[in-house]
Protein backbone atom coordinates (compact mmCIF):
# COMPACT_ATOMS: atom_id res chain seq x y z
CA UNK A 1 0.00 0.00 0.00
CA UNK A 2 1.30 3.26 -0.85
CA UNK A 3 -1.87 5.65 0.55
CA UNK A 4 -4.96 4.26 2.27
CA UNK A 5 -7.72 6.13 0.80
CA UNK A 6 -10.78 4.03 0.82
CA UNK A 7 -11.84 0.28 1.67
CA UNK A 8 -13.64 -0.11 -1.65
CA UNK A 9 -12.14 -3.05 -3.60
CA UNK A 10 -9.55 -3.56 -0.37
CA UNK A 11 -8.56 -7.58 -0.86
CA UNK A 12 -10.17 -9.50 2.21
CA UNK A 13 -6.31 -10.66 2.30
CA UNK A 14 -4.69 -7.28 3.02
CA UNK A 15 -8.25 -6.09 5.18
CA UNK A 16 -7.51 -9.69 7.74
CA UNK A 17 -4.27 -8.58 7.24
CA UNK A 18 -4.64 -5.24 8.84
CA UNK A 19 -7.26 -6.22 11.17
CA UNK A 20 -4.81 -8.73 12.64
CA UNK A 21 -1.80 -6.10 13.15
CA UNK A 22 -4.16 -3.68 14.90
CA UNK A 23 -5.40 -6.66 17.33
CA UNK A 24 -1.55 -7.17 17.81
CA UNK A 25 -1.10 -3.35 18.57
CA UNK A 26 -4.26 -3.65 20.79
CA UNK A 27 -2.92 -6.64 22.92
CA UNK A 28 0.72 -4.53 23.16
CA UNK A 29 -0.82 -1.80 24.51
CA UNK A 30 2.28 -0.46 26.78
CA UNK A 31 4.68 -2.03 25.26
CA UNK A 32 7.33 0.46 24.96
CA UNK A 33 9.59 -1.38 22.88
CA UNK A 34 6.84 -0.34 19.61
CA UNK A 35 8.41 3.06 19.81
CA UNK A 36 10.95 2.21 17.76
CA UNK A 37 9.13 1.33 14.51
CA UNK A 38 8.72 4.90 13.29
CA UNK A 39 11.65 6.94 14.27
CA UNK A 40 13.09 9.65 11.94
CA UNK A 41 9.64 9.53 10.08
CA UNK A 42 7.11 12.75 10.20
CA UNK A 43 3.32 12.77 10.35
CA UNK A 44 1.24 15.63 10.11
CA UNK A 45 -2.60 15.30 10.71
CA UNK A 46 -3.72 17.95 7.92
CA UNK A 47 -7.34 18.48 8.93
CA UNK A 48 -9.92 20.80 7.47
CA UNK A 49 -12.74 19.72 9.05
CA UNK A 50 -13.55 19.74 12.96
CA UNK A 51 -12.42 16.09 14.32
CA UNK A 52 -12.02 14.40 18.30
CA UNK A 53 -11.43 10.80 17.68
CA UNK A 54 -9.44 10.85 14.62
CA UNK A 55 -7.13 13.47 14.75
CA UNK A 56 -6.11 12.22 18.78
CA UNK A 57 -5.86 8.87 17.74
CA UNK A 58 -3.78 9.02 15.09
CA UNK A 59 -1.78 11.50 17.08
CA UNK A 60 -1.34 8.87 19.73
CA UNK A 61 -0.40 5.76 17.15
CA UNK A 62 2.23 7.93 15.39
CA UNK A 63 3.78 8.66 18.92
CA UNK A 64 3.59 5.18 20.21
CA UNK A 65 5.60 4.08 17.25
CA UNK A 66 8.18 6.86 18.11
CA UNK A 67 7.24 9.38 14.58
CA UNK A 68 7.10 12.91 15.09
CA UNK A 69 4.03 14.67 15.00
CA UNK A 70 3.26 17.55 13.65
CA UNK A 71 -0.28 19.06 14.00
CA UNK A 72 -1.73 21.15 11.36
CA UNK A 73 -4.72 23.51 12.13
CA UNK A 74 -6.70 24.52 9.28
CA UNK A 75 -7.87 27.57 11.15
CA UNK A 76 -4.88 29.24 12.31
CA UNK A 77 -2.87 28.62 8.64
CA UNK A 78 -1.96 30.53 5.76
CA UNK A 79 -5.22 28.41 4.22
CA UNK A 80 -6.90 31.62 5.29
CA UNK A 81 -4.90 33.71 3.36
CA UNK A 82 -6.27 31.69 0.43
CA UNK A 83 -3.50 28.66 -0.13
CA UNK A 84 -4.80 25.31 -1.38
CA UNK A 85 -4.62 22.11 0.25
CA UNK A 86 -1.68 21.19 -2.30
CA UNK A 87 0.44 24.15 -2.02
CA UNK A 88 0.05 23.17 2.07
CA UNK A 89 0.74 19.78 1.69
CA UNK A 90 4.04 20.47 -0.89
CA UNK A 91 5.16 22.80 1.56
CA UNK A 92 4.85 20.81 4.64
CA UNK A 93 6.47 18.09 2.27
CA UNK A 94 9.33 20.21 2.02
CA UNK A 95 9.97 20.34 5.70
CA UNK A 96 10.37 16.67 5.76
CA UNK A 97 6.64 15.27 6.50
CA UNK A 98 6.62 11.16 5.18
CA UNK A 99 2.85 10.91 5.80
CA UNK A 100 -0.26 13.14 5.83
CA UNK A 101 -3.68 12.02 7.84
CA UNK A 102 -5.66 14.25 5.73
CA UNK A 103 -9.69 15.01 6.35
CA UNK A 104 -11.68 17.41 4.02
CA UNK A 105 -14.98 17.97 3.56
CA UNK A 106 -15.19 17.71 0.06
CA UNK A 107 -15.87 13.92 -1.59
CA UNK A 108 -12.81 12.85 -2.98
CA UNK A 109 -10.20 15.79 -1.75
CA UNK A 110 -8.32 13.32 -0.14
CA UNK A 111 -7.41 11.24 -3.05
CA UNK A 112 -7.07 14.18 -5.13
CA UNK A 113 -4.68 15.19 -3.09
CA UNK A 114 -3.11 12.21 -2.49
CA UNK A 115 -2.28 12.25 -6.98
CA UNK A 116 -0.33 15.30 -5.96
CA UNK A 117 2.06 13.59 -3.54
CA UNK A 118 5.80 13.62 -4.07
CA UNK A 119 6.99 9.86 -4.72
CA UNK A 120 7.41 8.17 -1.38
CA UNK A 121 4.99 10.69 0.54
CA UNK A 122 2.06 8.50 2.28
CA UNK A 123 -1.40 10.01 2.31
CA UNK A 124 -4.08 8.52 4.51
CA UNK A 125 -7.79 9.39 4.28
CA UNK A 126 -9.11 10.58 7.63
CA UNK A 127 -12.09 11.11 6.23
CA UNK A 128 -13.84 12.90 3.17
CA UNK A 129 -17.45 14.22 2.71
CA UNK A 130 -20.06 12.02 2.74
CA UNK A 131 -17.21 9.04 0.68
CA UNK A 132 -14.81 7.51 2.75
CA UNK A 133 -13.37 6.96 6.19
CA UNK A 134 -11.34 3.71 5.74
CA UNK A 135 -9.29 3.47 9.25
CA UNK A 136 -13.18 4.13 11.13
CA UNK A 137 -13.99 0.83 8.94
CA UNK A 138 -11.05 -0.72 10.25
CA UNK A 139 -11.71 0.12 13.77
CA UNK A 140 -15.02 -1.09 13.28
CA UNK A 141 -14.49 -4.37 11.80
CA UNK A 142 -12.15 -4.81 14.97
CA UNK A 143 -14.56 -3.58 17.29
CA UNK A 144 -17.20 -6.38 15.74
CA UNK A 145 -14.53 -9.33 15.73
CA UNK A 146 -13.67 -8.85 19.27
CA UNK A 147 -16.83 -8.90 20.19
CA UNK A 148 -18.58 -11.49 17.75
CA UNK A 149 -15.70 -13.66 16.20
CA UNK A 150 -13.90 -13.34 12.99
CA UNK A 151 -16.16 -15.34 11.30
CA UNK A 152 -19.09 -12.76 10.35
CA UNK A 153 -20.88 -15.44 8.11
CA UNK A 154 -23.66 -15.34 10.83
CA UNK A 155 -24.27 -12.13 11.79
CA UNK A 156 -27.41 -9.59 11.13
CA UNK A 157 -25.77 -6.17 10.96
CA UNK A 158 -27.68 -3.10 11.07
CA UNK A 159 -26.93 0.23 9.91
CA UNK A 160 -29.28 2.99 11.33
CA UNK A 161 -30.00 6.39 10.80
CA UNK A 162 -28.93 9.35 8.74
CA UNK A 163 -26.77 6.89 6.19
CA UNK A 164 -26.88 9.15 3.08
CA UNK A 165 -24.49 11.99 4.48
CA UNK A 166 -22.47 9.00 5.65
CA UNK A 167 -18.62 8.38 5.20
CA UNK A 168 -18.79 5.97 7.73
CA UNK A 169 -21.73 3.87 6.59
CA UNK A 170 -20.20 3.73 3.20
CA UNK A 171 -16.99 2.41 4.23
CA UNK A 172 -18.53 -0.08 6.70
CA UNK A 173 -20.89 -1.39 3.56
CA UNK A 174 -17.78 -2.25 1.75
CA UNK A 175 -16.03 -3.76 4.52
CA UNK A 176 -18.92 -5.80 5.56
CA UNK A 177 -19.45 -7.17 2.15
CA UNK A 178 -15.80 -7.54 1.98
CA UNK A 179 -16.02 -10.07 5.44
CA UNK A 180 -18.85 -11.87 3.94
CA UNK A 181 -21.62 -10.60 6.69
CA UNK A 182 -24.19 -12.49 6.94
CA UNK A 183 -27.06 -9.96 6.75
CA UNK A 184 -26.38 -6.14 6.21
CA UNK A 185 -29.71 -4.28 7.01
CA UNK A 186 -29.68 -0.63 6.27
CA UNK A 187 -32.62 1.69 7.98
CA UNK A 188 -33.79 5.40 7.79
CA UNK A 189 -36.32 8.14 6.63
CA UNK A 190 -36.31 7.68 3.14
CA UNK A 191 -34.94 11.31 2.94
CA UNK A 192 -31.65 10.06 4.92
CA UNK A 193 -31.05 6.99 2.48
CA UNK A 194 -28.92 7.05 -0.62
CA UNK A 195 -30.80 6.33 -3.83
CA UNK A 196 -27.65 4.87 -5.79
CA UNK A 197 -25.67 1.55 -5.57
CA UNK A 198 -24.56 2.16 -1.92
CA UNK A 199 -27.19 0.16 -0.54
CA UNK A 200 -27.00 -2.81 -3.27
CA UNK A 201 -27.41 -6.15 -1.56
CA UNK A 202 -28.53 -4.61 1.58
CA UNK A 203 -31.97 -5.20 3.37
CA UNK A 204 -33.22 -1.86 3.16
CA UNK A 205 -36.30 -0.46 5.57
CA UNK A 206 -37.99 2.51 7.09
CA UNK A 207 -39.10 0.52 9.60
CA UNK A 208 -36.70 0.90 12.71
CA UNK A 209 -38.51 -2.12 14.98
CA UNK A 210 -38.37 -4.14 11.57
CA UNK A 211 -34.39 -3.84 11.83
CA UNK A 212 -34.26 -4.34 15.03
CA UNK A 213 -35.48 -7.81 14.94
CA UNK A 214 -32.74 -10.57 15.98
CA UNK A 215 -29.93 -8.35 14.87
CA UNK A 216 -26.61 -9.38 16.28
CA UNK A 217 -24.42 -5.94 15.79
CA UNK A 218 -26.03 -2.51 15.86
CA UNK A 219 -24.33 0.48 14.37
CA UNK A 220 -25.75 4.00 15.20
CA UNK A 221 -25.26 7.40 13.34
CA UNK A 222 -25.02 10.47 14.28
CA UNK A 223 -27.55 13.32 12.17
CA UNK A 224 -25.02 15.34 10.11
CA UNK A 225 -26.65 17.90 9.28
CA UNK A 226 -23.83 20.19 8.49
CA UNK A 227 -24.33 18.31 5.20
CA UNK A 228 -27.67 18.33 4.70
CA UNK A 229 -28.24 21.08 1.88
CA UNK A 230 -32.06 20.17 2.22
CA UNK A 231 -31.86 20.58 5.83
CA UNK A 232 -33.46 17.95 8.26
CA UNK A 233 -37.10 16.86 7.55
CA UNK A 234 -38.97 16.77 10.40
CA UNK A 235 -38.19 17.62 14.03
CA UNK A 236 -35.69 16.12 16.56
CA UNK A 237 -38.54 15.01 18.62
CA UNK A 238 -39.66 12.68 15.69
CA UNK A 239 -36.81 11.78 14.66
CA UNK A 240 -36.49 10.27 18.32
CA UNK A 241 -39.91 8.76 18.06
CA UNK A 242 -39.20 6.73 14.80
CA UNK A 243 -35.06 5.97 14.93
CA UNK A 244 -33.78 6.63 18.58
CA UNK A 245 -32.12 3.81 20.38
CA UNK A 246 -33.78 3.06 23.19
CA UNK A 247 -33.20 0.32 25.73
CA UNK A 248 -36.73 -0.77 25.62
CA UNK A 249 -36.10 -0.82 21.76
CA UNK A 250 -32.95 -2.76 22.09
CA UNK A 251 -34.55 -5.45 23.44
CA UNK A 252 -35.75 -6.68 19.96
CA UNK A 253 -32.27 -7.16 19.18
CA UNK A 254 -30.16 -10.63 19.81
CA UNK A 255 -29.81 -10.81 23.84
CA UNK A 256 -26.34 -10.70 22.92
CA UNK A 257 -25.94 -7.62 20.44
CA UNK A 258 -23.47 -4.70 20.97
CA UNK A 259 -24.03 -1.60 19.72
CA UNK A 260 -21.38 0.51 17.91
CA UNK A 261 -21.74 4.40 17.19
CA UNK A 262 -18.43 6.12 15.48
CA UNK A 263 -19.06 9.28 17.55
CA UNK A 264 -19.98 12.29 18.12
CA UNK A 265 -23.13 11.36 19.71
CA UNK A 266 -26.35 13.27 19.77
CA UNK A 267 -27.48 11.50 22.39
CA UNK A 268 -31.05 12.02 23.55
CA UNK A 269 -31.40 12.05 19.59
CA UNK A 270 -30.08 8.68 17.80
CA UNK A 271 -29.15 7.31 21.18
CA UNK A 272 -30.33 7.78 24.90
CA UNK A 273 -27.86 7.37 27.69
CA UNK A 274 -28.88 3.96 29.05
CA UNK A 275 -27.83 2.64 25.97
CA UNK A 276 -25.02 4.62 25.18
CA UNK A 277 -23.20 4.24 28.54
CA UNK A 278 -25.52 0.27 29.07
CA UNK A 279 -23.58 -2.89 28.95
CA UNK A 280 -24.11 -3.31 25.42
CA UNK A 281 -22.10 -0.32 24.07
CA UNK A 282 -18.76 -1.01 22.47
CA UNK A 283 -18.31 3.07 22.06
CA UNK A 284 -15.54 3.39 23.79
CA UNK A 285 -13.81 -0.06 22.59
CA UNK A 286 -14.56 1.57 19.22
CA UNK A 287 -12.37 4.59 20.53
CA UNK A 288 -9.72 2.27 21.57
CA UNK A 289 -9.36 0.34 19.09
CA UNK A 290 -8.81 3.80 17.19
CA UNK A 291 -5.29 3.94 18.32
CA UNK A 292 -4.34 -0.02 17.64
CA UNK A 293 -6.28 0.18 13.91
CA UNK A 294 -4.12 3.88 13.06
CA UNK A 295 -0.77 2.42 14.23
CA UNK A 296 -1.49 -0.70 11.62
CA UNK A 297 -1.99 1.81 8.53
CA UNK A 298 0.62 3.70 10.15
CA UNK A 299 3.24 1.16 9.78
CA UNK A 300 2.51 -0.74 7.20
CA UNK A 301 2.36 2.90 4.97
CA UNK A 302 5.60 4.12 6.74
CA UNK A 303 7.40 1.44 8.47
CA UNK A 304 10.81 -0.11 7.54
N1 LIG B 1 -15.66 9.10 14.25
C1 LIG B 1 -15.01 10.24 13.94
O1 LIG B 1 -14.52 10.41 12.81
O2 LIG B 1 -14.96 11.15 14.95
P1 LIG B 1 -14.21 12.55 14.87
O3 LIG B 1 -14.98 13.41 13.89
O4 LIG B 1 -14.24 13.11 16.27
O5 LIG B 1 -12.83 12.33 14.37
Amino acid sequence: LRHFLTLEGLPRTVLVRLLDLAQNFDDRRGDVSLRSTLVGRTVCTLFFEPSTRTRSSFQIAAQRLGADVLTFDASTSSTSKGETARDTMRTLEAMGVHGFVVRHKEDGAVAALAGEARPGTALINAGDGRIAHPTQGLLDMLTIRQAKGADFSQLKVAIVGDVKHSRVARTDLHALRTLGAGEIRVCGPQSLLPTDATLDGCVVTEDFDAALEGVDVLMMLRLQRERMEEGLVGSLDAYHRDYGLTATRLRRAAPEAVVLHPGPMNRGVEIDDDVADGPQSLILRQVANGVAARMAVLEVLLGA
